[in-house]
């Protein structure tokens, strides 16, 4: 495989380059740094076959000159999260929408498979027991900030879905639900980094709402067996598939697994709603995937557990720490402002 990654300095992005590269494949990353990591990627700098390329995918040229090297693209770069999506609205939906085309267009020009990462915040308040890609979807108002991520994301899987019908290039439509694991940035909000690094500290573990809101959580490294096994099977071009792990869990529930793997003194403590975003604020009750989709076609079958995952951030932010590493980026909890979304 030739590979583009674009959003390769991110959390997902990063992991995908690595296990690329490791199983042989060529690799080209496409990121703006705007909340990616160039130093996660730093080991790989001398690998033969790596090229980190810092620009932007809304710069048509660019991505054009790079798709007319690979012959797949992974299409990860966006503005992620509900909380950056309040911030930095406009920027988010500009890039989460005309990126997405830029990619589409190159992949027809230049024959390409195209994975493109999509959310289960498309399916909006929708909460039964396990969501399925033919599901409805419930939206709030589109003049509500909030939801504009998702409405990005949807017209994404929308104008990837007749790329292919119309245009007959291969794409696939992926659904991340929760994906967490070593080197998720706590910074926008992903609830795991965030309780696991007050954890050790010993600081209050602050949940937003009751705790009763639940959601699954799948270990970056399963995430990634389901894309590069999909991209690889012609009968997954032109479908959308849930990646996720169905285990659901209260965030009440995830702070005290939190604090029992750390061993930390730590407390929980609650804010409402209002109290961290002022009013209007819509959280979700519950995200749970069904994957008999993504299992049926490819074998998807996460493994890796909640304590798996708990623990493998742990062990990252403890080395990480040593060396003078992620614990001191984490932002303080600040009532007002957005940091425990629990969206993405
Ligand atoms: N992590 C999750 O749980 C999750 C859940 C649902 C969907 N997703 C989707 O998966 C993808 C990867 O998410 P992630 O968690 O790795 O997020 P991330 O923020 O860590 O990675 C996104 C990357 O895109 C880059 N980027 C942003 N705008 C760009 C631009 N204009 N040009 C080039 N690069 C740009 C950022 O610098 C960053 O490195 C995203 O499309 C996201 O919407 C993730």
């Amino acid at each position: 495989m030739k590979a583009l990654v674009t959003g390769g300095a991110g959390f997902i992005g990063g992991h995908l380059v690595e296990r690329l590269l490791a199983t042989g494949h060529e690799v080209m990353c496409l990121d703006d740094l705007s909340t990616g990591r160039p130093e996660s990627l730093a080991h790989l700098s001398d690998t033969p076959g790596f090229d980190l390329v810092e620009g932007t995918i809304l710069d048509a040229d660019l991505v054009d000159s790079l798709a007319a090297r690979s012959d797949t693209i992974f299409h990860l770069a966006a503005v992620v999260g509900v909380e950056l999506i309040l911030r930095r609205s406009l920027k988010g939906l500009r890039t989460n929408l005309h990126g997405t085309e830029t990619v589409l267009e190159c992949a027809h020009r230049h024959g390409n498979r195209a994975l493109i990462a999509s959310t289960s915040e498309v399916y909006g308040r929708s909460s039964d027991d396990a969501l399925s890609e033919e599901q409805d979807r419930v939206m709030g108002s589109p003049l509500t900030r909030r939801w504009s991520y998702a409405e990005a994301k949807a017209l994404d899987e929308t104008m990837a879905h007749l790329y292919w019908s119309d245009r007959s290039v291969r794409t696939v439509i992926a659904r991340f639900f929760n994906i967490a694991g070593p080197r998720q940035s706590s910074r926008y909000g992903m609830v795991i980094p965030k309780f696991v690094a007050q954890a050790l500290r010993n600081e209050p573990l602050t949940i937003y709402g009751d705790g009763k809101q639940t959601r699954s959580f799948c270990h970056v490294s399963d995430a990634l067996d389901g894309i590069t096994a999909l991209i690889g099977h012609p009968e997954a071009y032109g479908g959308v598939f849930n990646i996720g792990r169905p285990e659901e869990v209260s965030i009440q529930r995830l702070a005290e697994r939190v604090i029992a793997l750390t061993g930390s003194s730590s407390i929980v403590r609650h804010l409402s709603y209002e109290q961290a975003y002022g009013d209007g604020y819509e959280d979700i009750p519950r995200r749970v995937p069904d994957i008999t989709r993504v299992r049926d076609l490819v074998g998807f079958d996460p493994s890796r557990d909640l304590d798996d995952i708990i623990d493998s951030v742990i062990r990252e932010q403890t080395d990480t720490d040593l060396s003078g590493g992620v614990l001191g980026s984490v932002l303080p909890v600040v009532p007002g402002g957005l940091e425990n979304a629990h969206v993405d």
